[in-house]
């Protein structure tokens, strides 16, 4: 077992490769409690966090953060400027993070969508009487990134990034971009390998990612994870944490329980045929963020996104 290596970002600054994915579900109840588990999490060794706008964990994170007392420096704090209040609110979107954060800055702060959502009343899924979400069809994602590029330059944001950006759509966003995105944070794990995009991404220095990395108990019941994991003498979820360790990528892992925290965050060095093993479970299937009856998601088309 090796603890977690530092990988090292465009910016030239380092972030540890596994950190605390912070969604925490819509009920406010959960939202309130999460401040407990990240505190855990902190507390057993994690030094970089991934919230979100959307999660409403910020303020939790920020809480949690001045009650472990580890130095402001030594955490690498990632959120993310939603999509719904994207389009034209950036500054206000990185100001209200930080106020909730109660933080100066943000290690890493991503657009979360290239797509944005009509802004109303502060409303993260506003829908029309069709129950469709609202979508703006007026916002240009490399608008928003110019806009991030100032807020980057204030010092407010040391790193920006993008997430859910597949290759069509950083290949719009490049074109006219004048900072690389630092990271680009996208739904990976062994059911949904995406090999043409991470060698995109990282053949430019732009760090991947990846979200709902263990591809839940659906992935960590896979036969080959399971055969591994006794291979190793680790649990499923620390082979496949180490499969992204192993490819160069950063992961995400969401976990409320103590014992799963600590697991995730040591973990075994797999032998480069068995990184090729888990990478052949590939099946181009979305467990997360799959397409809902309309072949959208979050509504846009696959082709809009790029998938
Ligand atoms: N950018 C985006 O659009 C986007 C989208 C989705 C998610 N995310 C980010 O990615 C993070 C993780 O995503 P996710 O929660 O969907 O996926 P995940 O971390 O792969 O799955 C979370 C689930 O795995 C379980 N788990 C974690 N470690 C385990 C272990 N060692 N053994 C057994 N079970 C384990 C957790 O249960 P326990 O709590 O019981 O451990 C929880 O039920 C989010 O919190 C968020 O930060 C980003």
């Amino acid at each position: 077992m090796a603890p977690v290596p530092y990988f090292k970002l465009n910016t030239g600054a380092t972030a540890p490769a596994i950190g605390l994915g912070c969604w925490a579900g819509f009920e406010q109840k959960d939202r309130d409690a999460s401040k407990q588990w990240i505190l855990s999490a902190l507390k057993a060794g994690y030094r970089r966090i991934d919230t979100a706008w959307f999660y409403g964990t910020e303020q939790a994170v920020g809480e949690a953060i001045k009650e472990s007392g580890i130095p402001r420096e030594e955490i690498f704090v990632v959120t993310k400027l939603s999509w719904h209040h994207a389009y034209g609110r950036e500054e206000e979107g990185i100001n209200s993070s930080l106020e909730r954060l109660g933080l100066e800055y943000v290690d890493l702060w991503l657009m979360h969508w290239p797509q944005a959502v009509l802004y109303e009343n502060n409303d993260p899924l506003p829908k029309d009487e069709n129950g469709n979400l609202k979508i703006n069809h007026e916002a240009d994602f490399r608008k928003t990134w110019a806009a991030m590029e100032k807020i980057y330059q204030s010092g407010k944001a040391r790193a920006i990034g993008v997430s859910n950006f597949s290759i069509k759509n950083l290949e719009i966003l490049l074109k006219d971009a004048k900072v690389t995105p630092a990271d680009n944070q996208i739904e990976l794990h062994p059911y949904l390998v995406q090999e043409e995009l991470v060698q995109y991404c990282q053949s430019r220095g732009i760090a991947v990612t990846a979200y709902a990395p263990t591809g839940y108990a659906t992935v960590r019941a896979d036969p080959t994870i399971v055969a591994l994991a006794e291979k190793y003498g680790a649990s499923p979820a620390q082979v496949i944490l180490a499969w992204h360790v192993a490819r160069g990528v950063h992961a995400m892992p969401c976990s409320k329980d103590p014992a799963h925290q600590a697991q995730n965050i040591d973990l075994p060095v797999l032998a480069p045929a068995d990184v090729a093993r888990i990478s052949a479970l590939d099946k181009g299937k979305r467990l997360c963020n799959a397409a809902d009856e309309n072949g959208k998601v979050n509504g846009w088309t696959l082709e809009q996104l790029g998938w």
